[in-house]
């Protein structure tokens, strides 16, 4: 047992170690570590993972492993893995085997780890005893480096009769095994069979590699992984599993458009762009390539979206045409009908002439002009429609005038309190028929919709 347990020292020193972690604020186990650190030189404890090394995108924070170190000769090599882990900021405990304890020692490994190695599925005499239940559930992830041929086996048939191997049948976390053995043992039947066995329940493997074996004159597939390729395995593992939209583009359009009358006045409308913001924040979080194309509002760019803010229907149009191809769209901007026709240079003035004659002319429909292209059209194009009566029969006409697939129609009369506010009604029209949505948030409304587009996606529904 190495000197970061206290098991083999006598009680008085265990109480002494017990007031001086006490006094200093520190966990007994902090306590031993600087201890050792402290006296011994060669052996320097990294107090922090390195900051320089940059935690990669798409792992979450403060990722715990369990590494189990089983007994083969690549289990030096498990050093270095441990040193790489911590340097990616990831906390981490780690069992030893027996057998393990023969090529590279607790206290080494204790040493580097920055806590001291478990070696025992009874060591009730230890304080760092926390128990298999507990080490096998405490982490986000089993890596076994290097897995032995015997450990793989314990594993498929469901020995419990080490630590390791109790952790290993007591975890209901992912488990990645990283073999490493003679090339013979590994091209053993017994082995394949295990390793289907372990496939088939669900453990992941990486490597073994070919190459030449430590023992000399032996090569073959049997090498361990090497530490990278097994930290980079257990970052993909970690990393959150892909959105239902992932390499998906979809574009946007939320928010009202402001119509210039001249440099200081315009004609606007009252949305307030927070359910196309909601949809994109939505699309983003399910893995969607977001363009959101947003008229004047005060919401910030959600994060993770391509934000391009615009003034007027013409700007819209064009910035939606700029982010075409696309395999979705979504138009929620209360984009409006029409502008003035000439707006004028400089302010109008209140001349004594009576009010300006305004004549307007029509926008572009962004809407129908997408639904309508002939190459670039996306395939699911989905408006909004705003109503005040018959929502419903006004819905399924624009469906047909716009050429869109669906139609999320709501009810924005004053009972109804759409604009502005942040529930929202809504029923989605579709050539399958009419579907109608309880009242909820607009954030509940963007996740839902959005489910139903990327389920629609995959054929399940249109
Ligand atoms: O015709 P109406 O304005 O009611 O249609 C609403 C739908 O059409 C919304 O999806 C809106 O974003 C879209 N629209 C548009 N361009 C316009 C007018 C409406 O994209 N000029």
């Amino acid at each position: 047992m190495g000197s970061l347990t206290v098991r083999n020292v006598s009680e008085d020193v265990k109480q002494r170690l017990r007031l001086r972690a006490a006094a200093n604020g520190r966990s007994m186990e902090e306590e031993i570590r600087l201890l050792l650190a402290e006296s011994s030189a060669d052996a320097p404890i990294a107090a922090t993972p390195d900051a320089r090394i940059a935690k990669p995108a798409g792992t979450p924070a403060a990722s715990r492993i369990l590494l189990i170190i089983s007994g083969g000769i690549a289990a030096y090599k498990s050093l270095d893995l441990i040193r790489r882990l911590r340097e990616r900021g990831f906390s981490l405990r780690v069992v030893m085997t027996k057998a393990a304890q023969e090529f590279v020692t607790p206290m080494s490994v204790g040493a580097i780890a920055g806590e001291a190695a478990f070696t025992d599925l009874f060591d009730h005499a230890s304080e760092f005893d926390v128990g298999h239940i507990r080490l096998a559930r405490d982490n986000d992830l089993v890596v076994v480096a290097p897995a032995t041929a015997d450990l793989m086996a314990k594993m498929a048939s469901g020995h419990a009769d080490d630590l390791a191997s109790a952790v290993l049948l007591a975890t209901n976390r992912k488990i990645l095994l990283a073999p490493a053995m003679n090339p013979a043992m590994w091209g053993h039947p017994a082995t394949q069979r295990n390793l289907k066995r372990l496939i088939a329940d669900g453990v992941v493997t990486v490597g073994p590699n070919a190459g030449e074996m430590a023992e000399s004159g032996e090569a073959g597939r049997g090498r361990m992984a090497e530490p990278l390729e097994i930290v980079a395995a257990a970052q993909a593992l970690l990393a959150p599993a892909p959105g239902p939209l992932a390499g998906k583009r979809i574009v946007i359009t939320a928010g009202p458009t402001h119509e210039p009358i001249d440099p200081v006045r315009y004609i606007a409308n009252r949305s307030s762009g927070k359910q196309g913001h909601a949809i994109a924040r939505a699309a983003a979080a399910a893995g969607a390539d977001v363009t959101l194309v947003t008229g004047p509002v005060t919401l910030p760019d959600p994060p993770g979206v391509k934000t391009v803010r615009v003034e007027t229907a013409r700007d819209m149009l064009r910035a939606v045409e700029a982010a075409l191809p696309s395999d979705i769209g979504v138009f929620a901007a209360a984009v409006a009908d029409w502008r003035v026709a000439e707006a004028g240079e400089r302010k109008l003035k209140k001349d004594g002439s009576g009010p300006p004659k305004l004549s307007l002319t029509e926008n572009p429909d962004i809407l129908a002009t997408v639904s309508k292209l002939k190459s670039k059209r996306p395939a699911l194009v989905v408006g909004f429609a705003a109503e005040t009566e018959q929502v419903i029969e006004h819905a399924k006409a624009k469906l047909k005038r716009k050429g869109c697939d669906w139609i999320v129609a709501n009810d924005v009369s004053v009972q109804g309190g759409a604009m502005g506010g942040d529930d929202n009604a809504v029923h989605i029209i579709s050539a399958s028929g009419v579907e109608s949505w309880p009242v909820q948030s607009k954030d509940d409304v963007a996740k839902s919709l959005v489910a139903r587009i990327a389920a629609a996606l995959t054929g399940q529904s249109k």
